[in-house]
């Protein structure tokens, strides 16, 4: 009996205990409802379960990396500063001296990058195609996976040139305009045409430019980003005001004097391939729309080009080393011209562009 005594004062706390333990759980039970670790929600079937969340397969990660050995980036300087080399919207501008190739090449190869570069070798221009490709295999993406989409009105004239392992012609049938101004137009709705039919399938970036055109230098993968332009080589040092861009308030490529970033080539452009799409679909409709009111654009197609980088900023912007015209002489800033118009007489090839 007297045992018993005793032991009530430890019977009365441990049945105590028990109270505070079953509150505690039955309201961490309801606090905890929409937790997943809620048994609840452990073991009992969610009636509304999360199926359009679908987890990758596990890779092994490749864990034993090379070495990286380069010069290491100096934050305090620059390697250029007689240039811009960001937009003021942070996409970069391409200049030599900027960037490694090595690094860069590396980090491209990795992902298997597929290039696609789209030109039109229209009527006369057929005959800038040989040099054209040539030059490309040499310095154009070298040592990646090209696709060489040539559009073309002259099929059985498209030059034998031998390609590199992993580079390709693909040859792309289009009936030719009868103005040149239309020629160069078209070229927006024809590459936009491709673009889910064809290229989506078999690239993964696409570069846009003029046939007329030699490569003297590397271009490579520094020049892909979401969506590119380049820098015009007449007009990188040039003031709004002296910018070529469509003045008539009619126009939808109209940019008032007081708005434009920089003066854009039309003939270099790209990124991937639903960049390319928006793009080329902007300035088609755009070109659309004045011809419907009897309006083109004062520079065509670059016309339209500009006004939609306006508004969709490029993520990424060539210097005029990307698409020099020897006319322009050399200035300081211009180390290396790596793409170069071709001098023609205009009035033998009949079109310019
Ligand atoms: C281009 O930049 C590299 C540094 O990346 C430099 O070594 C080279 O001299 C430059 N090219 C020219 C023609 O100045
Ligand atoms: C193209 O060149 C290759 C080798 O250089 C040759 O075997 C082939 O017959 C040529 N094709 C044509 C159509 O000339
Ligand atoms: C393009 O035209 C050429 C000759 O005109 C022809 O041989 C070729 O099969 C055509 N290609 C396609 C894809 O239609």
């Amino acid at each position: 009996m007297e045992k018993l005594e005793r032991l009530r004062p430890i019977r009365c706390f441990f049945f105590g205990l028990c109270c505070v333990l079953v509150f505690v759980c039955s309201l961490s039970w309801n606090v905890m409802k929409n937790s997943p670790w809620h048994p609840r929600n452990i073991f009992i079937c969610d009636t509304h379960p999360a199926e359009n969340i679908v987890f990758p397969p596990v890779e092994e990660p490749d864990v034993r990396l090379e070495r990286m050995l380069y010069p290491k980036p100096e934050t305090l300087k620059p390697p250029r500063t007689d240039v811009l080399t960001i937009t003021p919207w942070l996409a970069p501008i391409v200049w030599n001296g900027t960037f490694n190739s090595d690094i860069l090449n590396a980090q491209f190869h990795k992902r298997g990058v597929r290039i696609g570069i789209t030109t039109f070798a229209i009527k006369k221009y057929i005959r800038f195609l040989k040099d054209f490709l040539e030059t490309g295999e040499k310095f154009f993406m070298v040592g990646h996976k090209v696709n060489y989409y040539i559009f073309t009105d002259r099929a059985q004239d498209i030059p034998n040139v031998t390609l590199s392992e992993g580079r390709n012609i693909h040859i792309i049938n289009v009936t030719a305009y009868q103005r040149w101004q239309d020629v160069t137009m078209r070229r927006m709705q024809m590459i936009r045409d491709q673009t889910y039919t064809r290229f989506m399938n078999e690239v993964d970036y696409l570069v846009c430019v003029d046939v007329d055109m030699r490569f003297y230098g590397s271009v490579g993968v520094e020049i892909l980003g979401d969506v590119f332009g380049t820098l015009h080589p007449g007009f990188f040092g040039a003031s709004r005001a002296q910018f070529t861009y469509d003045r008539n308030p009619k126009s939808v490529a109209c940019i008032p004097v007081d708005e434009g970033d920089f003066y854009y080539a039309g003939g270099y452009f790209g990124g991937i391939i639903e960049e390319v799409y928006k793009l080329t679909n902007y300035c088609h409709t755009a070109m659309m729309t004045d011809k419907a009111i009897g309006i083109e654009a004062l520079w065509h197609d670059e016309s339209y080009l500009n006004k939609y980088f306006l508004y969709y900023k490029p993520t990424k912007v060539l210097s005029p080393e990307y698409v020099w015209n020897n006319y322009y002489g050399s200035p300081r800033a211009v180390q290396i011209k790596r793409f170069i118009g071709i001098d023609k007489d205009y009035k033998e090839v009949r079109f310019r562009r």
